[in-house]
């Protein structure tokens, strides 16, 4: 199999991109060529047959310059198999409420590119890795919202959709 596949990602604290580069290692396991670069370095979609594009979450909403790699690409994208996946601290439960406030991150990309699939990863809130307006904010949210601190990446999930994908 000689499918090359790009994972592209925007982060702000870091912990998308240790996300990206496990379903890197996944794909790759399973054959695929796979390159991960970060959207704000633009990458030429016409090298790949298939696209992973993932985020982190800040005040509701993916990283500006995901949305915009998907508005400025939305052409090519809508023309490949496409996938979305997002990292995000709230709205991680099972139930009803809380999959719909989790589905709103992504509707804004969602009605640009209709992916292929779509996952949601519980992602990482670490203070020492955020800048000061980030770190005021964050404690705000985890006050009010009764959410801790700390690192809640589910490897196994994260290793299982990228086993399954594309397949
Ligand atoms: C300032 C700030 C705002 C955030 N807002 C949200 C939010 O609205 N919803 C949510 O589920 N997670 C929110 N998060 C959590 C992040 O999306 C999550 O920690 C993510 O894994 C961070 O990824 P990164 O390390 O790649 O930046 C917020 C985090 C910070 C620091």
């Amino acid at each position: 199999m000689n499918k090359r596949i790009l994972i592209t990602y925007a982060t702000r604290a870091g912990s998308t991109v240790e996300v990206a580069a496990a379903i890197g290692e996944s794909l790759a396991q399973r054959g695929f060529a796979v390159d991960v670069i970060p959207v704000k370095e633009n990458p030429n979609l016409a090298n790949y047959q298939a696209v992973i594009l993932g985020s982190a979450i800040r005040m509701g909403n993916w990283l500006p310059e995901a949305v915009e790699f998907v508005k400025k690409n939305q052409a090519h994208l809508s023309q490949m198999p496409t996938a979305f996946f997002t990292c995000h601290r709230l709205n991680t439960g099972d139930d009803e409420t809380s999959r719909k406030a989790r589905e709103a991150y992504t509707t804004i990309v969602r009605q640009i590119v209709t992916p292929q699939a779509e996952i949601f990863f519980s992602g990482e809130l670490n203070h020492s890795k955020l800048n000061f307006v980030d770190r005021t904010l964050a404690k705000a949210v985890e006050k009010s919202t009764n959410t801790p601190e700390g690192d809640f990446r589910d490897w196994d999930k994260i290793h299982g959709w990228a086993q399954t994908i594309f397949a």
